[in-house]
């Protein structure tokens, strides 16, 4: 399979790109694409024809890249994931994960060889008023996160989540900028966390999570709680979240707390390190 010939874009061509990925929600904004491309070049790339790649480290702790959007034709999917991981192996990145996929859509990705790592579910809250009322949790106090909590909510991410999901340091610092981290403390002990970014009218509920040894105790639902009633405030009238879709703890309490499953459902698929070059 031949690859796509994508290069590094031309400054005429960036100007273009960023009012695109700044609308298309890639980057929060023109600085924030340009800080993003300033050390790391290869993060965008082009054709001739205006085919476009957005590329990321995944995790600063996993030699995977992450495609973060891609326009070309469906058609040309095999032949471009392949010359992206050929770009990810020239940077030390052996592993390749995609773009979250509408299930129905990955033939092209399996066509390049990846298979499907990650399947979630879309749940979604409408209007903000339909949830339950938590339950009062004795000694719970949520409070929003700030730069200097970092290292906490880092220990909190690393005991909920495998290490290809768990957050870095430089995730969870632009999450303070760009969102809304709040963390949950029982008797001033961090127990948990959240993390949600609210867009016009749409509020998106990026993380949810309590340490194993304070569960069932009602706190995930509190933090829930806390959540919605933040997008409210912010102006949004709606809450989304994926799931993973055995996540069955998850899914029980997004269901309890009124969420319902959209039905839709995407991929996130790879190669699998294993069979890197
Ligand atoms: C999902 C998670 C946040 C739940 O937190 P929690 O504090 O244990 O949840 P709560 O105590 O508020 O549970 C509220 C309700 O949800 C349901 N629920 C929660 N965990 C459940 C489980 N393991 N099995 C069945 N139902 C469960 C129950 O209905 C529960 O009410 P009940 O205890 O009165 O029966 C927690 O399990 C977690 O952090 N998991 C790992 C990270 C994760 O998967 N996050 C979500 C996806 S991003």
């Amino acid at each position: 399979m031949s690859g796509l010939a994508f290069r590094e874009p031309t400054g005429g061509e960036l100007a273009k790109l960023e009012r695109m990925l700044v609308a298309a929600r890639v980057f929060g904004s023109g600085a924030e694409m340009r800080s993003a491309i300033g050390g790391e070049p290869w993060r965008i790339r082009t054709t001739d024809i205006g085919e476009v790649a957005v590329l990321s480290r995944w995790r600063d702790h996993l030699p995977v890249l992450a495609i973060d959007a891609l326009w070309c034709v469906t058609g040309a999917i095999p032949a471009a994931v392949q010359t992206l991981r050929e770009l990810g192996w020239s940077v030390g990145l052996s592993d390749v994960v995609s773009p979250p996929v509408p299930v129905e859509e990955t033939g092209p990705y399996e066509a390049a060889g990846m298979r499907a790592q990650t399947v979630v579910a879309t749940f979604a809250l409408t209007p903000l008023g339909a949830m339950h009322t938590a339950r009062h949790v004795p000694g719970l106090k949520i409070r929003r996160a700030r730069k200097g909590d970092v290292p906490v909510v880092l220990r909190i991410d690393a005991a909920c989540f495998d290490l290809f999901w768990r957050y870095d340091r430089r995730h969870l610092e632009r999450f303070c900028d760009t969102g809304r981290l709040a963390l949950a403390e029982v008797d001033g002990m961090a127990v948990g966390y959240t993390l949600c970014t609210v867009d016009a009218d749409d509020g998106l509920l990026g993380r949810l999570c309590v340490v194993p040894g304070m569960r069932r105790r009602h706190i995930g639902s509190a933090l829930l709680a806390e959540a919605v009633s933040f997008v409210g405030r912010a102006g949004g009238s709606r809450i989304t979240l994926t799931t993973q879709v055995d996540n069955q703890p998850s899914q029980a309490l997004y269901r309890s707390a009124s969420f319902s499953d959209t039905g839709r459902r995407y991929a996130f698929l790879r190669f699998g390190a294993e069979r890197g070059r």
